[in-house]
């Protein structure tokens, strides 16, 4: 749409954003130019290949993909890690997820969000999907049993979940939120970039993904509580690097990103 278009979109005969069709697959992957080929050049020649060492004081790429990140989002954290599944396991262990919890989540998806749950210690419960073929509050208010801990609304190929209905199933059942935003990065409900409303947000930038870096994913949270919870499991040497609680201590795994 262009302001000589008077805000008349493409479908209406305006004219369309895109001049050229968007390639059929890997869209991130595929926009891949002179500016990714110098970032990349630029971390090989620095030789800082790990992101809390190595030669130089130089700011890790991590690190900067991080606030960079969370500033696009508007979130308050952003936690790099080396895959979208392994943003989910991770999310769900930072928002307390562990053996026997379930969690709410739809059938139609990419099977990492539920291999996620699995690998958290939890039950993924399947609840139905509604005409917008998303997440149905309805039937994910039907699924709750004493044992329900949290929803995992899925933004399918860039739509977005009923967010308001899903947090108000949550917050009447004392239940987290945690999205999967894979499929959806850079979409918004409401005004508010997806992965920011829940207590959790999960981004993949694999290849066949918006953004991509190959592998990549990114947890993204606004609760002080669920970021040092990120930042311990999704490292396994992270506590040491920072002052916590020991009755605190979360065990991590290594889904650092260089
Ligand atoms: C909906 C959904 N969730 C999670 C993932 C997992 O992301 P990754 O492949 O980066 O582990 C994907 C990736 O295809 C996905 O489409």
């Amino acid at each position: 749409m262009t302001q000589a278009d008077n805000g008349r979109l493409a479908i209406h005969g305006g004219q369309p954003a895109r001049q050229n069709p968007d390639p059929p697959m890997y869209p991130g992957g595929m926009a891949i130019a002179e500016e990714e080929e110098k970032a990349v050049l630029d971390v090989l020649r620095s030789k800082r290949l790990f992101r809390y060492y190595g030669p130089g004081e130089t700011e890790s790429k991590a690190s900067q993909l991080e606030k960079a990140f969370a500033a696009v989002k508007g979130a308050r954290h952003a936690v790099a890690v080396t895959s979208g599944t392994a943003a989910l396991a991770t999310g769900l262990h930072a928002i307390g997820i562990g053996p026997g919890d379930e969690v709410i989540l739809p059938a139609y998806t990419w099977i990492a969000s539920a291999a996620a749950v699995v690998a958290a210690g939890g039950i993924p419960v399947i609840a139905e999907i509604d005409e917008t073929l998303l997440l149905d509050p309805a039937d994910v208010a039907a699924k709750i049993t004493p044992y329900t801990r949290a929803i995992m609304p899925v933004h399918m190929r860039g739509a977005p979940c009923r967010m308001e209905e899903l947090m108000a199933v949550a917050s009447e059942h004392g239940l987290k939120v945690i999205e999967d935003v894979a499929q959806a990065n850079g979409g918004s409900y409401r005004g508010r970039s997806l992965g920011t409303i829940g207590d959790a947000g999960c981004f993949s930038l694999q290849f066949n993904k918006i953004i991509t870096s190959g592998e990549c994913g990114v947890v993204v949270t606004d609760s002080e509580e669920v970021w040092k919870r990120t930042n311990m499991y999704h490292d396994v040497i992270a506590p040491l690097r920072a002052e916590y609680d020991e009755n605190e201590l979360l065990c991590g795994v290594n889904y650092r990103m260089p």
